[in-house]
């Protein structure tokens, strides 16, 4: 069966580990060769050698996608390797919770870095490349949190219900050149961002989420996968939700 994703070359951040390592798998085993891209080098060049040595085309490049100059050099990088770029995944995302009133300026500021201004980043990086192209999907990962809110997470929260107005618009200016740009917000995931959720908290989430589960990197990966490929053509400006049925 055709997935509409092979021989596409595609760029994953924050690709070295959880809902990102996911994407980039995923990706890869469809047929796309994946720039697995991590603030964490060794972590990146060793799940890009693990993807290679299943026989899938996978390179690392490290970058921090807060700093231009890390994501100039990361589509350079990709540009230098495969000539192309059709798809931005941006995955990398951080958080710093704490309730508004105690809340430090510098986690706010470090959660907008990366959350948002690193996003935008990698969007004005690849949209040039795209536009000469005539084709692009940029899909990014939104939260739930951006949807609904969330106690503890007003910089997190902030930062992702940017991502969906940031996504609508490069939607809306970018149509004309055949770039889509879609959001997937995924609810609550079984990766080292949620690990650390007391039982209790785990519990009475539980009882939000109608499938009555965390989700599983994979059931992100598997959405992105769709919006990425030929299969989405006609599909822009949108969020797609993941979360289990805790959001509707
Ligand atoms: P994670 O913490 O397991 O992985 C994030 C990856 O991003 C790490 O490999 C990290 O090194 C990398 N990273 C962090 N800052 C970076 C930077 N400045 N530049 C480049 N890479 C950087 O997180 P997880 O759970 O896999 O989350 C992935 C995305 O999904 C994030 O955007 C997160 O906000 C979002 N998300 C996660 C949910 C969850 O329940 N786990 C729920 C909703 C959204």
């Amino acid at each position: 069966m055709m997935t509409g994703l092979e021989g596409k070359v595609a760029i994953v951040t924050g690709g070295a580990r959880g809902i990102g390592l996911a994407i980039a798998t995923v990706l890869a085993e469809r047929g796309a060769s994946v720039v697995v891209s991590d603030v964490n080098r060794e972590m990146a060049e060793q799940e890009a050698a693990e993807l290679v040595a299943k026989g899938r085309q996978a390179i690392a490049v490290a970058a921090n996608i807060a700093l231009a100059e890390d994501v100039k050099n990361l589509v350079a990088t990709t540009l230098s390797n495969w000539g192309r770029v059709d798809i931005l995944v941006n995955n990398a995302g951080i958080t710093r919770d704490g309730l508004l009133m105690r809340m430090k300026d510098e986690d706010w500021d470090a959660v907008i870095a990366v959350n948002l201004k690193g996003v935008f980043h990698c969007i004005k990086a690849v949209i040039p490349i795209m536009a000469k192209q005539r084709s692009g999907k940029i899909v990014s990962i939104g939260s739930i949190a951006g949807a609904m809110g969330n106690a503890g997470q007003a910089n997190y929260s902030a930062s992702k219900a940017a991502v969906i107005g940031l996504t609508k618009t490069v939607a809306r200016e970018y149509a004309s050149r055949g770039i889509t740009a879609n959001a997937v917000a995924p609810g609550f995931i079984d990766t080292a961002m949620t690990a650390s959720l007391s039982a209790s908290v785990r519990e009475a989430l539980l009882k939000e989420i109608p499938l009555a589960r965390l989700g599983e990197p994979k059931d992100i990966a598997n959405a992105v996968a769709f919006l990425a490929s030929d299969q989405a053509n006609y599909i822009t400006g949108q969020v797609f939700h993941v979360n289990g049925g805790m959001y509707m």
